[in-house]
């Protein structure tokens, strides 16, 4: 049976197989590494789902900031390549949105295919003026709650020690 748990539960090496497994071991290459570089994860917004003791998928949030102002990376998100497909996505981006309005809706960014994501409110129409720190597909910066946050419609994305 699946169980959704704080990803604090999981061992981290448990968590790395899985990214693995979802992304590949070249993973660490990847613009979004940068950015949480360095950074701890918001345990508060961070889940896994095991099913039968087996970590079967997992998501992490991480703080950033652009021009000062603080938001939530989201990502990764991974799903062991047998269990796509049945669900266990779309469970994990619901565990992290709903802990996320617990802490009045932050803005949330993503690096992430939109054809997946804008389902969960997230899009590439606010952030056309953002940069990276290393290369990224404009049309995979995803974004949610930025006006509500009055988040500024240029800068760079960087990392950050706490939300
Ligand atoms: C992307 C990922 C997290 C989705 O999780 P999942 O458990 O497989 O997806 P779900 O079961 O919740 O949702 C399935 C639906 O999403 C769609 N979907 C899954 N990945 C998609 C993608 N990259 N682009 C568009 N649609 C996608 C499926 O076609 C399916 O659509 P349907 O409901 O119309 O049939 C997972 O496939 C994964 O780990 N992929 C590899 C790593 C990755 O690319 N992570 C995302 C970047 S942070």
């Amino acid at each position: 049976m699946t169980e959704l748990v704080p990803l604090d539960q999981i061992p981290p090496v448990q968590i790395e197989a899985l990214l693995d497994a979802a992304f590949g071991a070249d993973r660490y290459g990847r613009t979004a590494y940068l950015l949480r570089k360095g950074s701890t994860a918001i345990d508060a917004l961070s889940f896994a789902i095991k099913d039968d003791d087996k970590l079967v998928g997992s998501i992490q949030c991480w703080p950033v900031q652009i021009a000062g102002t603080k938001l939530v990376l989201v990502g990764p998100v991974a799903v062991l390549p047998e269990r796509q497909g049945q669900g266990i996505g779309h469970r994990l981006m619901y565990a992290s949105l709903d802990a996320a309005a617990g802490l009045s809706e932050p803005a949330m960014v993503m690096i992430g295919d939109p054809e997946y994501y804008d389902r969960f409110g997230f899009t590439a129409a606010e952030t056309g003026g953002w940069t990276l720190p290393g290369p990224w597909e404009r049309r995979r910066l995803l974004a949610r709650n930025v006006r509500a946050h009055h988040l500024p419609g240029t800068g760079m994305l960087e990392r950050a020690d706490a939300l």
